[in-house]
């Protein structure tokens, strides 16, 4: 069975525009179609799970549950080690302490703030580098030209899953002797050249946010191929403890708790079919969506992608608004990711970022999730086309 939360998509809206009367309810009402459900097991299930932390008494400080997971999902993203943490903006944090240094970051300007956020937290400089416009993911060209002394560390996201162009990235990066972080928040499974995505870059991170493919409730995880960076980043991750008395340096609380590791595991054994199911209505968006209101956007070549998300480009942003208008108005809910660019953001000095900023203001993501059926479909497709 398979079952939905209440759970409001929040990504992107602040506090602002959540009382901002003209914008779409993110709690869904019954009968709209929101542009992610959040897929739940069969409670048995993760009861059954929730049991065994009963019986040990033990709800986090990395307990069986969560060794588990950090098992299965090393064995499903192909990657040789990985940290089950609190969520995803902490690993990126801890990431960025440990590869960035305080220096300048060169990042993308598409991707969700927290990408952005996290650079500036950790008190780093980020310098923008624009998207290629056919996969949205950071221009390797860009990023080269962006590298001065005072540059650490590249951290790029593989925006909706859709791969960075890693193999230049690397050869940029070895180039110049810099460590690249990769934001693999949506990246969840996808394989790239018949890899597991996580493994290219230094460090990677993940969310498991609710809203996310593969969830706990709040969650995420940090991957790294090298085992030094790694022993680094499993302290940092628990306060920097080295043993109940003994520490190693600097660190925070990371640490994912046993209850959300047992929805992880929970949901586990349902991931192929859920990446199935968005695969089948991603493939009747790319069939039955007409090209002269708005245009998939590519994904790289060798890519086994996830579906994460379903994003379209609309021909200019007045045609955008109108189409969610009409959306709205048939009670469907599809969100912008991501706008606006990240290089407007109030915080940070404006500088040109004519890809970024053209993209951002025509692109929508579609509703894409397992509960999606014909019906839904055609109600889509009809505001989508009535233009
Ligand atoms: C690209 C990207 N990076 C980082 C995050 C942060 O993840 P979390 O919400 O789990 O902290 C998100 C999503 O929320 C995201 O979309």
């Amino acid at each position: 069975m398979m079952t939905m939360t209440k759970e409001p998509e929040t990504m992107g809206l602040s506090t602002v525009e959540a009382s901002a009367p003209r914008l779409p309810n993110p709690f869904p009402d019954a009968g709209s179609i929101p542009v992610t459900r959040t897929f739940l097991p069969p409670i048995g299930e993760y009861e059954a799970l929730v049991q065994k932390a009963f019986a040990s008494g033990q709800l986090t400080n990395r307990g069986p549950l969560v060794r588990e997971l950090e098992e299965k999902l090393a064995d499903k993203l192909d990657v040789s080690a990985i940290i089950a943490m609190c969520n995803g903006t902490v690993p990126l944090q801890i990431a960025l302490r440990m590869l960035a240094r305080g220096g300048e970051v060169i990042t993308t300007p598409f991707s969700y703030v927290a990408t952005t956020a996290s650079i500036v937290w950790e008190h780093c400089t980020p310098v923008f580098a624009d998207i290629e416009p056919e996969f949205l993911t950071i221009d390797p060209e860009e990023i080269e030209k962006k590298i001065t002394p005072k540059t650490t560390c590249i951290l790029a996201t593989h925006v909706f899953g859709n791969p960075c162009d890693v193999i230049r990235i690397e050869e940029i990066a070895s180039r110049h002797n810099l460590p690249v972080i990769y934001d693999a928040a949506h990246a969840f499974g996808v394989k790239y050249q018949g890899k597991g995505l996580l493994s290219y870059g230094d460090i990677s991170t993940c969310s498991f946010h609710a809203t996310k493919i593969f969830q706990t409730g709040e969650g995420g995880a940090l991957v790294c191929n090298r085992p030094e960076l790694f022993k680094e980043a499993f302290y940092r991750h628990n306060f920097g403890h080295d043993g109940p008395l003994a520490f190693q340096g600097l660190g925070i609380n990371g640490k994912m708790s046993e209850l959300n590791a047992a929805m992880g595991l929970a949901i586990m054994p349902y991931m192929d079919e859920l990446i199935r199911k968005r695969g089948h209505w991603y493939a009747k968006y790319l069939k039955e969506t007409d090209l002269s209101v708005c245009e998939p956007v590519s994904i790289r070549p060798g890519t086994e992608w996830n579906y994460a998300y379903a994003p379209v480009l609309f021909h200019s942003e007045e045609r955008l608004l109108k189409a969610m208008h009409n959306m709205s108005e048939s009670k469907i809910l599809p969100r912008r990711y991501f706008y606006p660019s990240l290089h407007r953001l109030p915080y940070m000095v404006c500088n040109n970022m004519p890809v970024s900023e053209d993209i951002s203001r025509r692109i929508l993501c579609l509703p894409l999730h397992h509960e999606l059926n014909d019906l839904d479909f055609s109600r889509i497709m009809d505001a989508l086309h009535h233009l």
